[in-house]
């Protein structure tokens, strides 16, 4: 069984974040289309990372390797806890935007029945896949500052936590598939199908979502609103292009998480451990 290239051991970090419903629709740079692009992802989150611990589960007992089985239970916690404050970001949303709710509840329910009604390794395979876009998109996040500048800064804060966790734990799901579901070329094709699907449906999703958002919010009409939003995510600093070029690493047969070696910015979760302790 091949082991990791080498591992980062995830911690868990109780962090509050205080969030505030007043400028839930304006907290980056003032703007609907930026700041409604991130409150949709957000509404992803709590339904998603209990299904990853959820996928991880049937397999918990079956680790062999014990460094790896601890890197899970910290995994475990870690998403936990970005549930919870995720929970908390989508309950103001909720309360501003009307149907918010009733979208997440669709989405945990298909998640919930991908669980119940396909073999365990298919819910694992679609949990790497998912960990491996939310991986690029923090690592994208983490680089430019770009990204989040102009944000308040409680949303700010929180979004930074949890892209330096998701780099922190990014290998852990892709270590327990090779172990429990392995490395041929079954293994293979099935991640790869997997993210190809996981892909398709999460952004058909999230922009349908997105969309509708900015039109209950009487947004959708707003070209200047538009403008900002591709010169930011697409132009400025390149963000959405790059993500989509990462991306395509996945494909490469051989592939690991920590082929990119970021490791160097984990040192500002140091913040964030003296916060939570
Ligand atoms: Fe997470
Ligand atoms: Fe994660």
């Amino acid at each position: 069984m091949p082991t990791p290239t080498w591992s980062v051991m995830p911690q868990r970090r109780d962090t509050k974040f205080g969030l505030s419903a007043d400028n839930i629709s304006t907290w980056l740079q003032g703007s609907p289309h930026l700041s409604h692009f991130l409150n949709t992802f957000s509404l992803f989150l709590p339904v998603g990372e209990r299904f990853f611990i959820a996928s991880m589960l049937p397999y918990r007992d079956r680790i062999r390797d014990p460094q790896l089985a601890q890197a899970v239970t910290a995994f475990m916690h870690q998403e936990a806890l970005h549930g919870r404050e995720h929970r908390e970001w989508n309950c103001l949303l909720h309360a501003t935007i009307p149907g918010t709710p009733e979208f997440e509840k669709s989405v945990g329910t298909l998640l919930n029945r991908v669980l119940k009604r396909l073999p365990p390794s298919y819910s694992l395979s679609a949990t790497i896949a998912l960990e491996h876009l939310t991986a690029i998109l923090a690592d994208a996040v983490l680089r430019d500052e770009r990204m989040l500048a102009g944000g308040d800064p409680r949303f700010v804060s929180l979004l930074r936590w949890h892209a330096l966790e998701e780099t922190e734990h990014k290998a852990v799901a892709y270590d327990l598939y090779r172990e429990v579901v392995g490395s041929g070329l079954y293994a293979y094709l099935l991640r790869i199908v997997s993210q190809l699907i996981a892909m398709f449906i999460f952004w058909s999703l999230a922009l349908s979502e997105y969309v509708r958002i900015l039109k209950v919010s009487g947004e959708l009409g707003n070209w200047k609103g538009w403008c900002k939003w591709i010169y930011h995510f697409f132009i400025q600093s390149a963000f959405m292009p790059k993500v989509g070029l990462e991306w395509l690493k996945y494909f490469k047969p051989g592939f690991h998480p920590w082929d990119h070696d970021n490791r160097h910015l984990l040192t500002a979760l140091e913040h964030y451990t003296q916060r939570a302790s």
